[in-house]
This record gives C-alpha cells, sequence and structure tokens, in this order.
C-alpha cells in the first residue's frame, strides 16, 4: 500500500480496503485468505483484521499467554437481537438475552498471521491488524482480571452491543497495551497499526480513584466527564508515540478525535453524525472513510427481503454512487487516504453468510476507489457484474444475488 501517496482528485484513491471482524464470529484462516484472493481480484488492497473485541481475543500474545488460554473463547452467544438492543447505560449482559449454550471461539497464532501477511503481500495486499483499546476490552479482562482497577473476574462477552469494560489507563495498562503493539509489530508489516479508540465507556475510569488522581494531575477536573475523553487522548498520544517508535503511524475510528488527537495519526470516520470526516480534515489530519453506507452487515435493501441483519442498509446502487469526498471540505480532499467496507459479524455466523453480505456490494466499492469518476456508468457497471462474479465463484466465492 503506497502509505503517502496522494490521491488524484477524480476520487481514486490509495487505500481501498475491507474490514474483517472475527471476534464476534470467528473467521477460519482459509477464509480469510480467501479475502484476500478477491480483494487482489477487485482490485482492493487493504484487509482490516479486527483482532480483538468484548466476545473474543484472536491474536496469539506470546507474552500474555491467557489472551488465547482464556480470552479466545466465550461460553455461548446471544440468539438473534439482543433485547433492548442499544438502550443506553444497560449493561450488554442484562438485556433480556436468549443464549444459544454453545462455546465459541478462536484464535490465530502469530505463524499463521506471520504467513498470511506474507500471502497477502504476493498478492498485493496489506493486512491492517487492529487491537481494540482502550474499549472493548471485556475478553482481555476475563483473561486478566488486572487490566480493570477492582480486578474482579468475569467471563468473555456472550451478548452484542458495547461493555463497560475498559483498559486501566496507568501504568500496567500501557505496558500491556505495548507488550500487545510490540508483539503486532513484529507480525505485521503494515504502515500503519489500528488501536480502534472507538466506543469507550468513561464509567469506570471516572469512579476509580486512580484515574481520578490521574485526571487532576493533569490538571483536570475529576467530576467533569471531558477529563476522561481527555485521559483517552493521552492514553491514544502514548500509543501513537510507542508505534512511532516501531515506524508505524497509529490508525483509530474517529473517537481519537475527541479529547484531541495527537500529531501523526490517521482516523478512520465512521460517525456520520458527528461530521468526522470534516472534524478530522480540518485537523489536517488524513482519513479514511469508512461511513454507515459502508457498513456491509446492515442488509442490501428492506430488512423484508433479507436475512437477519444488524439493520436496513445500502444497496449496491448506493454503494456504487459512494462519494468518497463525503463530508470533506473542498481544500481538504487530499487529506482522503481511502475509503473501507466493514464487516462486523455479529449477524455474521459463517462464510457463506460473509460472502453474501461482503458480494457484489465490495465490488461497486472497489471500482469507486481504484477508478474513481473514470468508473463505468451504473448500468454498465452491471452488464459488466456476472462475468466477475463468475470469477468470484472460481475461488468458492458466492455473493448476494444480482439485482
Ligand atoms: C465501530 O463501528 N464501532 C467503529
Amino acid at each position: 500500500m503506497p502509505a503517502c501517496l496522494l490521491p488524484a482528485d477524480d476520487g481514486a484513491v490509495p487505500y481501498r480496503g475491507v474490514m474483517l471482524d472475527p471476534c464476534r464470529h470467528f473467521v477460519p484462516l482459509a477464509e480469510v485468505r480467501r479475502m484476500v484472493e478477491a480483494l487482489a481480484l477487485i482490485k482492493m488492497n487493504v484487509l482490516h483484521l479486527h483482532l480483538s473485541d468484548d466476545q473474543g481475543w484472536r491474536f496469539e500474545s506470546l507474552k500474555w499467554p491467557r489472551l488465547t488460554t482464556h480470552a479466545s473463547s466465550r461460553s455461548k452467544t446471544v440468539v438473534g437481537r439482543p433485547g433492548n438492543y442499544g438502550r443506553e447505560g444497560l449493561h450488554p449482559e442484562n438485556y433480556l438475552n436468549k443464549y444459544d449454550g454453545k462455546e465459541h471461539g478462536g484464535f490465530y497464532t502469530q505463524a499463521e498471521l506471520s504467513e498470511l501477511v506474507a500471502f497477502a503481500k504476493g498478492k498485493g495486499v496489506t493486512i491492517v491488524p487492529e487491537i481494540d483499546m482502550p474499549g472493548h476490552m471485556r475478553a482481555a479482562r476475563a483473561a486478566y482480571p488486572e487490566l480493570g482497577y477492582n480486578g474482579t473476574p468475569q467471563e468473555v462477552g456472550c451478548s452484542w452491543g458495547v461493555y463497560p469494560e475498559v483498559l486501566r489507563a496507568d501504568e500496567p495498562g500501557l505496558k500491556f497495551a505495548k507488550d500487545i503493539l510490540g508483539e503486532i509489530c513484529d507480525v505485521f508489516d503494515s504502515p500503519y497499526v489500528h488501536i480502534g479508540g472507538d466506543e469507550c465507556p468513561k464509567e469506570e475510569w471516572a469512579s476509580a480513584p486512580i484515574a481520578r488522581k490521574q485526571v487532576k494531575d493533569m490538571g483536570l477536573d475529576p467530576d467533569h466527564l471531558d477529563s476522561y475523553h481527555k485521559l483517552q487522548a493521552w492514553f491514544t498520544a502514548e500509543m501513537a508515540a510507542f508505534l512511532a517508535s516501531k515506524g508505524r503511524k497509529l490508525l483509530g475510528w474517529d473517537e481519537i478525535l475527541d479529547g484531541g488527537a495527537p500529531e501523526g495519526v490517521v482516523v478512520m470516520a465512521w460517525r456520520d453524525w458527528t461530521h468526522a470526516a470534516e472534524r478530522a480534515t480540518k485537523a489536517g489530519i488524513p482519513i479514511i472513510q469508512a461511513p454507515s453506507l459502508l457498513y456491509f452487515d446492515y442488509a442490501q435493501g428492506p430488512e423484508k427481503d433479507e436475512p437477519l441483519s444488524i439493520g436496513p442498509g445500502a444497496t449496491l446502487e448506493q454503494v456504487y454512487a459512494f462519494d468518497v469526498y463525503k463530508g470533506v471540505p473542498q481544500e481538504h480532499r487530499d487529506l482522503v487516504l481511502g475509503t473501507q467496507a466493514q464487516l462486523w459479524s455479529e449477524y455474521i455466523p459463517n462464510p457463506k453468510h460473509l460472502w453474501y453480505m461482503a458480494f457484489p456490494r465490495l465490488i461497486a466499492l472497489a471500482d469507486v476507489a481504484y477508478f474513481g469518476k473514470n468508473r463505468d456508468s451504473y448500468e454498465d457497471f452491471l452488464k459488466k457484474l456476472p462475468a466477475r462474479v463468475e470469477e468470484l465463484k472460481k475461488l468458492g466465492i458466492q455473493g448476494h444475488p444480482l439485482p
């Protein structure tokens, strides 16, 4: 991936990616390789692997071995949509859920990931690893309760939603984060390392005497929520400096803007309603566009016509019409490094369903990103699509029926 190549003004972009989430439902390595082959076929060049979340830890750490022995599997999984989904302030485990009673898990060894990186490189695809921190830490906390402040053991998350368990923001938390990111840098050669940063609830920090003292020592008011956004920003800056010492750039979801982002980072803009792309680029920060339109875990049309998903989403035609400069002021267009589709897997329980959700929308996004304004008309795109879908079938990929 040409890390610093600036895009042409026609909307063709150097970072053209997709994110896989093997945490909510594990994606076997053979399917990850298949995705790499598919990306190469459609001229995409980044596979973002989301390797840790509340519901499972998927990266083998040699320094923190309980992440694989204890955090890589959960005892059961919520069935269907969790009750009361999205109700603010309610712990996901307290939703009115039904569970399947089946253990679910998996992880990738460092040897497997190194081999994947080399395989992908041979295909012109960069693997961008993500370890989500300081939020989405429930699974890690199940393995190492001391990564929180009160050390209370708990289970790996079994439901969907945002868990309140976060990484402590003082030295033990920093040591953990740097150990893991160090191992990540040993395995992956991507110029970007993603540290997540999204959806980090601040309640644990705001009620922990250690974190309260930490913000006070930073000259901030421990009773003010914004102080904890600044604490997250401080944490992000520590990670950015650590990654810079390894020759890497920090990439994070747009929440890393909230307390003020450090120099030299890249933002993945996903929250349309906070005008993330505009906020980042106005601050001179390069972005990768990943708005909700590109959340391919949402259905490809009206929900009544589709299998259970997180909600109604973008059609093929809407994806093909995507403007990579959406939300970006004219004068900051050169800060758009690229774009990415997301395949969060709460409602993608197996590879067959993964391909159904991903394709053919991913082909549409690939053309948007690779050809920019020079892409075919939608009518011509549709005419050529059956032949491209046949190529994917040769890889064992069967997507959604064509419109
Ligand atoms: C996200 O969808 N939590 C980045």
